[in-house]
């Protein structure tokens, strides 16, 4: 049983640390070591190991991929630590009652020194190590919860992602759920764990996999959600290696059963979704676009006004906010909070009806490090905004403008801490658009 690392004795973490310092002594060319492992999810050499490389990103098979990837891991972790009844524990930023749930657990933190404890790494924000929180709205994930849809062609409007016709390294868009709460995570940590090439060899990375996995568990339990039960999806092998070092293939059909399949379960689910909306899942090409701007860049925070002419009749509809070809001079100080009409005067706020949801950077790479139209340069983003445009028309504040506002949320200080101020980077957008079907 997967439980929450809070919940962990001294002798279980030590096993855990055992584990990990166990693994972290093997040479990377054991497919067992701790670099290994890390570099099945990337490495900047690229894909010249077996498996090497190999994460999904931006596609339907973002959950499944990652769930084979957890359960060889912890495979090779129970074996390194010495426990036959080792299990991974899980990490519960999103545990809304408890005021600590979004620090890194204590044991990641002190000590502060990775020869001693395995658990710690200095490739972390400095906040992040000093005991500071991760930005509340990196953990809102009733939007997500409340999508009921797992998949479709575009990935708009749904848990899992879009549907392809082949593994894909780092695609884009992410589904709302892989964006928030998890590249949001991703980038809050920083460090290694906003790269795809280091983010493994944090062993904090683990443990947030392991709550991704077990938010999609609870995602499970409410009205009319469920995996796809045909298609690539079941189908599609994937490599890994368990704890001989033998190279193992398995595909989405082998882990839908957590307990069957994979031997195991969590000792607590998130309260189950109530929403049965179904959403009408607008394919791309039903799309209109009503309003757009290009080529905006701002640092700390930007507001962008798009001109938006309708026809008078068009009084309802799906609409989307697409965030095209959007780049970056480095990875920001944390995620960027997305909000469209936000009155004048009014402070941004993500529980306020004008967020419409957030814009982070996990997969992106600075786009002087990059060609042109390779992997990792730039990326697309899309939000569903029918409910607020609907929400704004009542209310008369839908009037042929939209402003777009972006507003940075970094991690929360502890008290007492100083970070040095750096210049902010610079975000790139090819184009803000708003279309609707
Ligand atoms: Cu493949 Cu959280 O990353």
């Amino acid at each position: 049983m997967r439980r929450n690392i809070d919940d962990l004795n001294a002798t279980e973490i030590a096993t855990l640390r055992a584990g990990i310092a166990a693994m972290k002594a093997r040479p990377i060319s054991d497919p067992t070591s701790w670099e290994y492992q890390a570099a099945i999810h990337g490495h900047s050499s690229g894909a010249s190991q077996p498996a090497w490389n190999s994460c999904q990103h931006g596609s339907f098979f973002f959950l499944s991929w990652h769930r084979m990837y957890l359960h060889f891991f912890e495979r090779i972790l129970r074996d390194a630590s010495g426990d036959p009844n080792f299990a991974l524990p899980y990490w519960d930023y999103t545990d809304l009652t408890n005021p600590n749930a979004r620090q890194l657990p204590d044991e990641f933190l002190t000590p502060a020194d990775a020869s001693t404890n395995p658990l710690f790494t200095s490739n972390r924000r400095a906040v992040i190590n000093a005991g500071g929180s991760i930005a509340a709205s990196a953990v809102s994930f009733a939007d997500a919860y409340d999508l009921t849809v797992f998949s479709s062609t575009n990935g708009a409007s749904t848990f899992g992602g879009q549907e392809v016709g082949a593994p894909i390294h780092a695609g884009f868009p992410h589904s709302e759920f892989e964006s928030t709460p998890h590249d949001d995570v991703h980038v809050q940590v920083g460090g290694g764990m906003g790269s795809f090439e280091e983010a493994a060899l944090d062993p904090i990375f683990w443990l947030h996999h392991a709550n991704i996995d077990r938010l999609w568990e609870g995602w499970l339990q409410g009205p009319g959600r469920s995996n796809p039960s045909s298609g690539l999806w079941l189908t599609q092998m994937f490599t890994f290696f368990d704890e001989n070092g033998n190279q193992v293939p398995m595909s989405g059909a082998d882990i839908v059963n957590t307990a069957q399949d994979l031997s195991y379960t969590y000792d607590a689910l998130p309260p189950a979704p109530q929403s049965e909306e179904t959403v009408v899942v607008v394919e791309e090409q039903e799309l209109v676009v009503i309003g757009d701007t290009t080529n905006v860049e701002f640092q700390e925070d930007g507001s962008f006004t798009i001109i938006v002419i309708e026809e008078e009749s068009e009084e309802s509809g799906t609409y989307e906010l697409t965030l095209a070809d959007v780049e970056v001079e480095a990875l920001p100080g944390g995620h960027y909070e997305v909000y469209v009409n936000v009155p004048e005067g009014v402070t941004p706020n993500y529980d306020s009806r004008y967020y419409v949801g957030n814009l982070s950077f996990f997969g992106l790479k600075p786009r002087d490090q990059v060609e042109p139209g390779s992997e990792g340069r730039s990326s697309i983003h899309q939000y569903d905004i029918t409910d607020l445009v609907a929400d704004l028309r009542a209310t008369n504040e839908w009037t042929g403008e939209a402003e777009v506002t972006f507003v940075l949320a970094a991690p929360e200080p502890p008290p007492g801490f100083a970070e040095p101020e750096d210049e902010p980077p610079a975000i790139y957008i090819g184009r803000i658009s708003i279309s609707r079907g």
